[in-house]
């Protein structure tokens, strides 16, 4: 048995869902902790785009359980619509297995999200207006109403109502605006309980079980590190913890129990969102490498921001992480420019700083130092070995695996499954075809 974390290690978008859909093939269980409809994942499966937000992306790979864990605050339209999608594609739902302990996003959390936002004025955060902020902020006030209440036939009329209550004073005495009516949100909710009930169970049972029966378990983060409401560009972060320490509270799973965690990067850096981002590009190149790359948020389409790669960054979420490999994605798009660069730290008034800083002030005050190294012109996206790899490429994936000392365990050259390559294995070896039943 193994576990194995697949983390962000910049600002999202850096591949997880291609990783974590290769590395599925090997898993028995694929979980999700932290999170919710705010985080898009695309898998091309046989030249077929598959867009995810709250299933993890294990669903494609056949038998597999998928959780969706307790860290996970979830949308329940967007889960009812994303079962039917995928049932609509020919994939069973069947494994799937929705915690009890995660929370709900409730249709006013959003409206909170989407006001909050308006209000912070030039200081907005650039959210996704899904709620996810509002239902974390209910979550840890304790005024929640979680997936084992959504589907408590018995009681949800009166946890709607005395939450609706509370929530009305706010609405109407804080916001001005008119209260929410409980009634339809309870026949929404029943409605919403009747689809959602048969997957909801105690998701931490069912993995640590399966651990104990010797399964491979893959735990899908969203997100990324530079997100991270601790360990993140705060306050321009997420309100979740992506960091690899997220799987224990967000699925129920302990430290001991996880093996290996695998840091995912781009070639480049991307961030949707406002916020610091030292390695910013404003020029040509960053044009070209968001049209190669199609550089455009899967959940709100917003155009990303491009960069150079940052090994401050790396180094920050290897440690925050105990990241013990690295999967750099991307190459391809890099492919044409004549030279590449590496950040390998930043200066600040002539002062080298090596680590990222807490103070979103001084990461603006700060000038990144870059090593250039040339670049290449070939079309990578049929390598199908690392040796394979252009001299160049390979050289500028060697020194970026030394300036961030993570040793390279997976790259990629585009977007398909089979342009996935591993480097290291990461499940221990059993016999071909044997897979642990999950119960
Ligand atoms: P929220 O998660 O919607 O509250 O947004 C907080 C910040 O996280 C914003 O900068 C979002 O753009 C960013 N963010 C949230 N989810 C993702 C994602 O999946 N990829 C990249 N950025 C994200």
């Amino acid at each position: 048995m193994t576990t194995v974390v697949v983390v962000g290690t910049q600002w999202g978008d850096e591949g997880k869902g291609k990783v974590t859909d290769y590395l599925a093939s090997s898993a028995d269980v694929v979980a999700r902790y932290q999170g919710g409809n705010n985080a898009g994942h695309t898998i091309m499966i046989e030249n077929k785009k598959y867009a995810l937000t709250l299933i993890p992306s294990g669903i494609f790979s056949g038998n597999k359980t998928c959780v969706i864990g307790n860290g996970v605050v979830v949308n329940p339209q967007a889960l009812v619509d994303e079962i039917a999608y995928v049932q609509n594609n020919g994939f069973s739902t069947e494994h799937l297995v929705i915690s009890d302990r995660a929370h709900v996003i409730m249709p006013y959390h959003m409206l909170l999200d989407a006001w909050q936002e308006e209000q912070r004025g030039d200081t907005k955060i650039g959210t996704t207006r899904k709620g996810i902020g509002p239902a974390y902020v209910d979550k840890f006030g304790r005024s929640g109403i979680r997936m084992c209440d959504l589907v408590d036939e018995k009681n949800l009329e009166h946890t709607i109502r005395s939450v609706v209550q509370e929530k009305n004073k706010t609405f109407v005495g804080g916001y001005g605006s008119a209260p929410i009516q409980p009634e339809p949100l309870v026949e929404q909710c029943r409605a919403w309980a009747k689809i959602l009930r048969p997957y909801v169970r105690d998701a931490s049972v069912v993995l640590n079980d399966a651990i104990d029966n010797g399964a491979h378990v893959l735990c899908e983060g969203a997100q990324g590190v530079m997100l991270d409401v601790d360990h993140g560009t705060y306050p321009y972060v997420t309100s979740s913890n992506p960091i690899a320490g997220g799987v224990c509270t967000g699925l129920g799973i302990g430290p001991t129990r996880i093996d290996h965690v695998i840091g995912v990067a781009k070639a480049y850096t991307t961030r949707v969102g406002d916020g610091p981002f030292p390695t910013e590009l404003n020029n040509e190149i960053a044009h070209q490498i968001r049209e190669r790359g199609f550089e455009y948020g899967t959940v709100t389409g917003r155009p990303r921001r491009i960069g150079w790669i940052d090994t401050v960054v790396l180094r920050h979420a290897r440690r925050v992480s105990g990241i013990t490999g690295l999967s750099l994605n991307s190459l391809d798009v890099l492919s044409g420019l004549d030279e590449v660069r590496i950040c390998t730290h930043y200066e600040c008034d002539g002062v080298r700083i090596a680590s990222y800083p807490a103070r979103q002030e001084d990461v603006y005050a700060c000038t990144p130092v870059y090593e250039t190294l040339p670049g290449w012109t070939e079309d990578i996206t049929g390598v199908r070995a690392f040796d394979q790899l252009p001299r160049t490429t390979q050289q500028y994936v060697h020194r970026v695996c030394a300036l961030s000392h993570i040793p390279l365990a997976m790259f990629s050259v585009g977007r398909n499954r089979e342009q996935t390559h591993l480097v290291q294995q990461l499940f221990s070896a059993r016999p071909i075809g044997t897979h642990t039943s999950v119960g």
